[in-house]
């Protein structure tokens, strides 16, 4: 067992880390206060192929794995969350669902744009009716001569109306439950698909989120993927891996908080010594190290079982459960360690802070996580 990075990830990690404080860091403040979605810095993190590395080779990807994509989604998170979410949902949920469950055909035909960058995927299960409760979804998708028709509406995507490609979950049985579900791909420009105005968030304001509204949108067979019914699994399996890259991004944001804090204990002085050297302010930045170190294994250990072709539901669950919750920690003991400093804009801790708060929310609620985890303990047998 080693604990370290294999030597050209971590070589790829500090190339990533330059580049995202370089080219990254420098716009976040400004894209929190006027939100765009960021085109130009997205095309390039694609020219570093950041925006396919679970993508193979053969189809345009950097094929790199889950654990170099927890890794990258960390740099980039820390540099700017909402980048680390794009990132994170074109590879982990539109490109991972089309390498596990599409068509060679369906491969070649929408992979290599996907993974160079050139389109950017969205994800569409939840309803403004159905988020933990996914298998409720009421988007139905109705058979006809040639195809499908697809009539609903879906919440909370990330990316909506920026995207060039919608992956949509939709009932094509509505007798069957989860078994009635299937999944399609919905290019933009559709005839029928519209997208609402962005939703005025808490944080991660150029992540973009829109509802996607698909008002009798026809697509061919050739847009279904896999068979009819296998949508909700397929959505649940591609989000082991969704998870583990939120897991990943938590770390990216917990990080720089507990690095602006830790910058802020050694310059400040009070009481005639610098911060750090109060036990008041020490304490808690062991705490955030520590739990932060803590949350990276778990991530990277689900990661590396992930590239091992072992299931991670459970491995996944649990490291964005622990991540997501100590990011929400470490970047409120940030604000609490710069103090009155920290509440304002002049420091980018109360935007970490923000940024930090869906992380338990999307991709599956940090109570979501828990039924998974608990589902899963009796499942094993362990
Ligand atoms: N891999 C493979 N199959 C899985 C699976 C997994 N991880 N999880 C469940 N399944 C299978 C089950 O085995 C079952 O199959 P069978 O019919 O063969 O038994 C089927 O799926 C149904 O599973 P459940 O009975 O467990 O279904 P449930 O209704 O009890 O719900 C749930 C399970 C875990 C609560 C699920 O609904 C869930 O994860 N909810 C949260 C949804 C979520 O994470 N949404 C995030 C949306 S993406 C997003 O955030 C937007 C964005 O842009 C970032």
């Amino acid at each position: 067992m080693t604990f370290e990075l294999p030597s050209d990830l971590e070589a790829l990690r500090r190339h990533v880390r330059t580049f995202a404080r370089e080219r990254i860091a420098p716009l976040a403040a400004e894209l929190d206060r006027n939100p765009t979605f960021p085109r130009d810095s997205l095309r390039e993190m694609a020219e570093l192929g950041l925006l396919g590395v679970t993508t193979p080779e053969a189809y345009g990807g950097t094929g790199l794995g889950t654990l170099a994509l927890a890794v990258l989604v960390e740099e980039i998170s820390a540099a700017d969350a909402s980048h680390g979410t794009l990132m994170a949902v074109t590879n982990g949920l539109p490109q991972k669902l089309l390498v596990a469950h599409g068509s060679e055909e369906q491969k070649q035909r929408w992979l290599p744009q996907l993974a160079s960058g050139e389109w950017f995927g969205a994800f569409c299960l939840s309803e403004a009716h159905a988020g933990s409760d996914a298998v409720a979804i009421r988007t139905r998708a109705e058979r006809i001569e040639d195809g499908y028709r697809l009539k609903g509406n879906k919440a909370w995507v990330s990316g909506g109306g920026e995207a060039d490609l919608y992956v949509v979950m939709a009932v094509t049985d509505p007798q069957a439950g989860a078994r009635g579900i299937s999944t399609f791909v919905v290019e933009n420009g559709t005839p029928g698909l519209s997208f609402g105005a962005p939703e005025e968030k808490m944080g991660q304001h150029a992540s973009i989120t829109s509802t996607v509204h698909l008002d009798d949108v026809h697509v061919p067979e050739s847009h279904r993927v896999g068979r009819e019914g296998e949508g909700f699994i397929q959505a649940m399996d591609t989000l082991d891996v969704g998870r583990i890259s939120i897991a990943a991004q938590s770390l990216g944001i917990a990080r720089a908080a507990y690095e602006a804090a830790r910058t802020y204990a050694d310059e400040r002085e009070a009481f005639a010594q610098r911060l750090r050297s109060h036990q008041g302010v020490a304490f808690p930045l062991a705490d955030m190290i520590s739990r932060l170190e803590a949350a990276r294994l778990l991530t990277w250990r689900a990661a590396a079982r992930h590239d091992e072709g072992r299931r991670v539901t459970m491995d996944a669950a649990m490291a964005k459960l622990v991540a997501s919750e100590m990011a929400g920690f470490v970047t409120d003991a940030a604000i609490q360690v710069l103090g009155g400093a920290g509440y304002t804009k002049d420091y980018p801790v109360e935007r970490y802070h923000r940024d930090a708060r869906v992380t338990r929310i999307y991709e599956g609620t940090s109570e979501i996580q828990r039924i998974v985890i608990a589902r899963q303990m009796y499942r094993d047998g362990d």
